[in-house]
């Protein structure tokens, strides 16, 4: 998935420097967890892994990727439902997708708030997505819901098949890659008529752990071997920017506001986005008992400053500065042409 600071790219990166220094233990703290990827990553290498967010969608995907250890089997679910056609050798999640796949549109809240007919009342109507596509994302999410609550599917696959939406929904949204703004004209891959793309499950031996919430809080319920730190690294809020995946996942029907329809996000504030209260946070976190090495990946132009952040860090334990030079696509300032430009992703790693 697109996602600012998603670190798919870089967990190999990150897990050859954990092997490098030799650093043991498996239990394993995705503290901001996003995408889930580093979680899945460590997963698979056999890690416990506890992960949090504060965004609700982030926990969808860590509830289905690293929580759930289960192969669905909807058992009740394929009882009840009709299947049209059955594959030779497709899963149980593959009869449902398919299932999913062929429902009839529906006039739904995302339909009314974020389509050009749904919206045709507003001075400018909003183009996230084409018509027909905002009414199949209603009529997927809302069978989703009612399923939970006829009691036809259980949690875990509950999460999975919202999960098999969020992953989804992102290649057919009319954005530049956030959802703080749509795009005025068509991008093509909006056209394309919504088709649910299947996921990958994994399973290790461990019980896992998904949270939607402060990670601080949970410094001390549990204790960790490794700590990975990830933070949002300029004063851009996460959650404006993923609201509509949020929508979608709460299917709240939340009060929205302005061009874009945004809901509000007063409790999902990350004062990582702030320099002088993400440095008093880091010290928390530091200052915690129950870890043994901490990693932090950061880059060359967050808002703590390095050297900041490496005085702060040594009160705590040794600490190693490890780089890597990474190619991004940077945005100019009105989001349109992108221009290559090497940053340096930084990982400190701090031993006790
Ligand atoms: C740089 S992104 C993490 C990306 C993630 N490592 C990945 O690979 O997708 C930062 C994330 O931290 C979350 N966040 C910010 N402050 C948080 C906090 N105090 N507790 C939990 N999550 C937080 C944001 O919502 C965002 O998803």
């Amino acid at each position: 998935m697109r996602f600012i600071g998603n670190k798919e790219k870089l967990v190999e990166w990150i897990y050859s420097k954990i092997q490098e220094k030799e650093i043991k233990g498996k239990r394993f703290f995705d503290f901001f967890a996003g995408t889930s990827n580093v979680g899945r990553f460590f997963k698979t290498k056999d890690y416990q892994v506890v992960s949090s967010d504060l965004l609700y969608f982030s926990y969808v995907l860590q509830k289905a990727y690293i929580e759930n250890n289960e192969i669905p089997k909807f058992e009740k679910l394929l009882q009840s439902i009709k299947i049209q056609s059955k594959t030779l050798f497709a899963s149980e999640l593959d009869l449902v997708y398919g299932y999913l796949n062929n429902l009839q549109g529906v006039d739904g809240f995302v339909y009314k708030n974020y389509t050009p007919e749904g919206t045709k009342n507003l001075e400018q109507p909003r183009m996230y997505f084409i018509d027909e596509n905002g009414k199949k994302i209603d009529a997927i999410r809302q069978k989703i819901e009612e399923w939970k609550i006829e009691n036809l599917i259980n949690e875990n696959e509950y999460f999975i098949l919202l999960t098999v939406l969020i992953e989804s929904v992102p290649f057919y949204a009319n954005i530049l890659g956030v959802y703080a703004a749509f795009k005025k004209d068509w991008d093509v891959r909006a056209l394309k008529k919504l088709e649910l793309k299947p996921i990958k499950l994994l399973q290790n031996e461990q019980k896992n752990y998904a949270f939607n919430q402060n990670s601080v809080e949970l410094l001390d319920k549990f204790e960790f071997d490794i700590i990975y730190l990830d933070p949002p690294y300029n004063q851009r809020q996460y959650a404006p920017n993923y609201h509509l995946l949020e929508t979608i996942a709460k299917y709240d029907s939340p009060e929205i506001k302005g061009v874009s329809g945004m809901r509000n996000y007063e409790k999902q504030k990350s004062v990582f986005c702030n320099r002088d209260k993400g440095l008093i946070e880091l010290e928390k976190i530091l200052q915690s008992k129950n870890y043994k090495h901490l990693l932090l990946s950061y880059n060359n132009e967050g808002i703590m400053p390095q050297d900041k952040i490496s005085k702060l860090m040594k009160k705590y334990g040794d600490l190693e500065l490890v780089e890597y030079d990474y190619l991004r696509f940077k945005s100019n300032n009105n989001g349109q042409a992108k221009n290559k430009k090497y940053i340096k992703e930084q990982l400190y790693i701090l031993t006790k």
